[in-house]
């Protein structure tokens, strides 16, 4: 309760609020239920406590085994905001420390490394002059104690600590039945109203988030056929020219075995464990005696192992197959080193009887490592052929990098595309892609972390390495490539590193630290900028004075690539490990290459999560570093709908946005009808918001049948089929159909509670003049709309398509539109080209 007093001073009226304490305050009790639910607080009432909801999770470590939380320990600073530890597990030298200012929202989690390996029941105090002290205790029961800065960012070497066991008293409460261990705090009724403000909120959120549309006829019993009335006025704005993209991960064998166009698995056997559990260097080859794998004088340091091959024949089954077509041409090769006298080699394509596909000859010769080559015709077509590599009588000879590339692939270039997929993604004719992917490019822990300089060069040279997908990467589709694709295609590269910190979500590594590790040592910090310095070399320099723009012309490029973007971090944990790193990063670009536009990130997910909130505070106090900020949410359909104003109010003058990450899904994963329009929504408001949103990709953008890591995906492919999804075609008519103008339009006539289900947004192409008009209509009811100050002459063209919400493919159609009445049919999108 408050007592206002209103005072009359010379005129003025003051108002004093006089907070009656005793009154006023509400005891909480923070505490966690159980080791994966998170931190959460309950509110005294007259009945006993009452659950209010969770405060915040764990974020450390992998998922499925870490991300919990043990014995939270809360302390409230003299400025009343908040800190908080807890033990993340019983084998790991760290603990978790977070920091607040309202219980509510969270600054992302630090974990301070350690001199001991355990870290349990860490407990925290608050001191007079600011500082904290946290005490944890070790297996052994040696209680050790370390100092904490104020702001909570940095941590004193641990030392061991006398202190008495009553500091890790606790209290206790019964919460929904259950006898918990927590920290009793008492809060004011403003403290409160924040706190139940944001449950509130939530929970609002929840449900919107859960509507589906093919609920609709529940939600919808009685709807009549809408009409619309849209007004197009002669307003005006630049947006971004570079809207839609493409996301390029290696997920899901989108690479290896997808579209790279090598048909042999494992052509260099390099597979090891570590890539999948049971792999070996001969997964994928198969001969009638055990293959002999040696890693005696190999053809590169970087590719140790090759097989021996004596007399008899090893097969190669490709990926789930090899796919060839009668008549197609097959560019084999592969190394060999002759133990003895000049041999031969047959090469051939059999079918799953042993039928000769295809067949040739290799003559070898010499000791030393030497490439041989040879083309194979496909006499007839198959969905799974094998590869024999035959050695003739009394061979004993190395072979590594056994490869086969159909001679048919996109733009025919060599170590190329596969085509058919290739082509599916350029018609979408993405004005940008990003590689090398979300996850996979800041790596499995450490280790882990891609190094494009890795995957340049010859083949051979090239340094493989598992996958944090669960397989294993030949680098065969590398930064070259990746950048050649991108020329091939018109759309800008958009390289994205890490920023010296691998993925949050990383396993334990040996010292049993997971998650972030640490980051990259500061001591090789220096050498880790200078290998992202040197991209930008490899890619823009000239070959004459540049040695990494050398290796670049060597390759086949000596005009530069033109990199204008560049990637720094993935949607890490916007932690202190994380903030350091990527500002010295960014210093460092600014510095020797101020015209790079860098990327950073805010975190996997949307507002209001930690890492959205500090990532962008970040962002915004350290506007000078970054052109743009790479955001990511992979969200119901519903939460896209009911989120359309998203960007409405961002700050014009702060980094721009890339939302780099996006899907919309229903519980069925898979893209279809109703994702792709509430896509169609969201993107219409995306254009609106064009001035701040500078470039947008659908996540993940490939996944091979039987290979899926993750859905939904907007293209799904086979050996022999590609089969892009109604999100496909929602992005492409996005592309194909975009401007750099936005038309400002208003729709009137709607009622309040359909709003979120019809869009509209006009674009124009300053260079040829033309208009696009988007039309979303994601109600179970025809729309009408009427064009207020537009008169669509008679033989323009509408694309787009319609369909039941469930339906996962669409056809697009064309549909000729004419005069001042658009009708669109229920659940539908359309393009009208002006
Ligand atoms: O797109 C799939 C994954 O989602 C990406 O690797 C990662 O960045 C995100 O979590």
């Amino acid at each position: 309760m408050k007592r206002i007093i209103r005072l009359g001073m010379t005129g003025l009226l003051v108002v004093v609020v006089i907070a009656i304490h005793a009154q006023e305050t509400k005891q909480v009790f923070i505490y966690s239920p159980s080791e994966r639910a998170g931190l959460h607080i309950a509110q005294q009432t007259e009945t006993g406590w009452k659950e209010l909801g969770q405060l915040c999770s764990s974020d450390y470590g992998t998922w499925g085994a870490e991300k919990r939380m043990y014995h939270p320990s809360v302390a409230r600073a003299n400025d009343g905001s908040w800190r908080l530890v807890f033990q993340v597990n019983d084998k790991s030298p760290l603990f978790a420390a977070a920091y607040s200012k309202d219980l509510v929202s969270w600054r992302p989690q630090d974990y301070p490394i350690m001199t001991t390996s355990q870290c349990l029941q860490p407990t925290v105090f608050a001191n007079e002059n600011g500082s904290f002290d946290i005490y944890f205790k070790t297996k052994g029961g040696e209680k050790r104690w370390v100092s904490a800065s104020n702001d909570f960012r940095r941590f004193s070497k641990d030392e061991k600590s006398l202190i008495d066991d009553v500091a890790w008293t606790r209290d206790t409460a019964m919460v929904n039945g259950l006898s918990v261990d927590g920290c009793l705090f008492e809060l004011s009724a403003a403290e409160m109203g924040v706190i139940t403000d944001y449950f509130n909120r939530l929970a609002q959120d929840g449900k919107q988030s859960q509507e589906r549309m093919y609920e609709d006829a529940k939600n919808f019993p009685d709807l009549q056929p809408v009409e619309a009335v849209l007004t197009i006025t002669n307003q005006e704005k630049t947006i971004s020219d570079k809207l839609i993209g493409i996301f390029f991960e290696d997920i899901s064998y989108a690479a290896d075995g997808g579209l790279y166009g090598e048909l042999i698995q494992n052509r260099d056997f390099e597979y090891v464990p570590k890539d999948h559990r049971g792999w070996k260097a001969t997964t994928a080859w198969s001969a009638s005696k055990p293959i002999n794998v040696v890693q005696v004088d190999p053809l590169s340091k970087n590719n140790p192992r090759y097989a021996v091959l004596g007399n008899d024949t090893i097969y190669n089954e490709g990926w789930d197959g090899i796919a060839v077509n009668a008549g197609e041409k097959y560019d084999f090769s592969m190394f060999v080193r002759n133990y003895n006298a000049k041999k031969s080699f047959i090469i051939q394509l059999v079918d799953s009887n042993d039928v000769v596909l295809a067949k040739a000859t290799l003559k070898t010769e010499g000791s030393d490592w030497k490439k041989y080559d040879a083309v194979l015709t496909a006499k007839r077509s198959c969905t799974k052929a094998r590869l024999a590599v035959i050695g003739v009588k009394g061979i004993k000879a190395g072979i590594d990098m056994v490869s086969l590339f159909p001679q048919e692939t996109f733009m025919h270039r060599k170590n190329g595309l596969r085509k058919d997929l290739a082509q599916v993604i350029a018609d979408l004719k993405p004005k940008f892609v990003r590689f090398p992917g979300g996850c996979m490019s800041h790596g499995q822990g450490l280790e882990n972390i891609y190094h494009w300089n890795h995957t340049i060069g010859p083949l051979q040279d090239r340094k493989p390495d598992f996958n944090i997908w669960g397989y294993h990467q030949t680098r065969g589709l590398g930064f070259f490539e990746f950048f050649q694709f991108c020329e091939d295609i018109g759309a800008e590269p958009l390289p994205v590193l890490a920023a010296g910190v691998p993925c949050q979500n990383s396993n334990n590594n040996r010292d049993g630290i997971g998650g972030q590790q640490g980051g990259i040592p500061m001591d090789q910090m220096p050498a880790y900028i200078q290998e992202l310095l040197n991209l930008i070399e490899w890619a823009n320099g000239d070959p004459t004075t540049s040695k990494w723009a050398k290796m670049r012309a060597d390759a086949g490029h000596p005009a530069p690539f033109n990199l204008k973007y560049l990637g720094i971090g993935n949607e890490d944990i916007i932690s202190t490990v994380f903030e350091e790193r990527y500002e010295m990063i960014c210093r460092a670009i600014r510095e020797k290459y101020p015209e790079i536009k860098i990327c950073g990130t805010v975190g996997p997910f949307h507002a209001p999560s930690a890492d959205y909130l500090e990532g962008w505070d970040f962002s915004k106090k350290h506007s000078d570093l970054q052109y743009m900020v790479d955001e990511h949410y992979y969200e119901s359909t519903g939460w896209f709908m009911h989120h359309r104003d998203y960007y409405d109010n961002y700050d014009r003058h702060m980094p721009k946005v890339y939302l780099g990450e996006y899907a919309a899904s229903t519980p069925e994963k898979r893209p279809n009808v109703e994702t792709a329009l509430a896509e169609a929504l969201y993107l219409t408001d995306i254009e609106r918001n064009g001035d701040v949103v500078e470039m947008t990709s659908y996540a993940p953008m490939l996944a091979k049948d039987g290979h899926r890591n993750w859905d939904p995906d907007m293209i799904y492919f086979s050996n022999t089929e590609v089969c892009p999804t109604p999100a496909y075609e929602t992005q492409r008519l996005f592309s194909v159909n975009s401007g750099d103008r936005y038309v400002a339009t208003s729709l009137s006539g709607i009622p309040l509670q359909l709003k979120h289900r019809i869009a509209a947004s006009m674009v124009r192409d300053s260079k040829t003049g033309k208009k696009y008009l988007k039309l979303v209509n994601a109600l179970p009811v025809e729309l009408t709309i009427s064009l207020n100050g537009l008169m669509i002459p008679e033989g323009t063209l509408a694309e787009g398509f319609d369909g039941q919400p469930e339906e996962q493919s669409v056809e697009v159609k064309s549909f000729e539109v004419k005069g001042e009445k658009i009708v669109l049919p229920p659940y539908a999108f359309r393009v009208i080209r002006l």
